[in-house]
């Protein structure tokens, strides 16, 4: 099912040159997220057969992808006409819209829905930010970071995705923010001593354990730090997570932007 997150006539099939190779994986291991899994595989194929520079790219990007990428071309034709490969494009690209949408940070606000209509005082109502030392993983364009670097000492972003570091830092210096540094990585292996931050923030990355996640941002916290979970008001968030519940993360609920209740959570890290 499709996100709603770009539109895909907007970008162009170079967009996959944008791209890391943790995204490229995770794209070609899984025939793009949201669509129909034999057409996303049909149409990339032809796509591909179109656009050999980014075929290049990605095969030279992430090597452990050169052989599904092969097989993606070769279980395609070689297409001439110039409209039936724009379509095929476009389905590819609509597959992958949520690393689509990352490569256009400006855009994020706009058409991603997990941030539109969210407010920073959901944030503050979880924990006092004053003076703290805090991390914020898989920041994306920066949504809780730039809120918590207005009362807190120091603000640490980690995003895997150059696009969103980039567009962070830029901002950073477009602003003269000085309590805001921005560094790569993964949420499994944070790149971080144990017991370095009060406050670890996270929300909307595609994660995949919930106990390793949750063992992995307990460890760069400090004991009587505080995890916190505040995604947007999006319908994702209308149901409470009893994963979270289960594993002593606190539910709090608010009214959304959109008259929804939403929940927020956060956990206190005891070691
Ligand atoms: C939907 S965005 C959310 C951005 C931000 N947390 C927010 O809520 O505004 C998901 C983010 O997770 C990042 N991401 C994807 N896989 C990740 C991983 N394994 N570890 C850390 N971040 C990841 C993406 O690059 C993207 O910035």
């Amino acid at each position: 099912m499709a996100l709603g997150w770009i539109s895909p006539e907007d970008y162009s099939f170079n967009t996959f040159l944008l791209l890391e190779r943790f995204a490229i994986s995770r794209i070609i291991n899984s025939s793009g997220f949201h669509n129909d899994e034999a057409i996303w595989r049909y149409s990339m194929g032809i796509a591909l057969n179109a656009n050999p520079v980014v075929m290049w790219y990605l095969k030279h990007r992430c090597p452990e992808c050169a052989a599904l990428l092969d097989e993606l071309a070769a279980n395609a034709p070689t297409l001439t006409d110039a409209t039936a490969i724009r379509k095929a494009e476009e389905y590819a690209l609509l597959g992958v819209e949520d690393h689509a949408l990352y490569t256009t940070p400006e855009l994020m606000a706009d058409k991603g829905d997990f941030i539109r209509g969210w407010t920073q005082e959901r944030l503050f109502d979880l924990a006092d930010f004053t003076g703290k030392i805090v991390l914020d993983v898989a920041a994306g364009s920066g949504r809780l970071t730039f809120a918590a670097a207005e009362k807190a000492a120091w603000v640490y972003a980690s995003e895997p995705a150059g696009t969103l570091r980039e567009f962070m830092r830029d901002k950073i210096a477009r602003e003269s923010i000085k309590n805001v540094r921005v560094l790569d990585g993964f949420a499994l292996e944070l790149p971080f001593p144990d017991g370095t931050f009060d406050i670890v923030m996270s929300d909307h990355f595609c994660g995949g354990d919930y106990d390793e996640e949750t063992a992995e941002l307990s460890r760069v916290c400090k004991s009587g730090g505080w995890l916190l979970h505040c995604p947007g008001d999006a319908k994702y968030n209308y149901k409470l997570d009893n994963e979270k519940v289960v594993r002593g993360w606190e539910a709090v609920q608010y009214v959304g932007s959109y008259g929804k209740d939403v929940y927020c959570y956060r956990k206190q890290v005891k070691k």
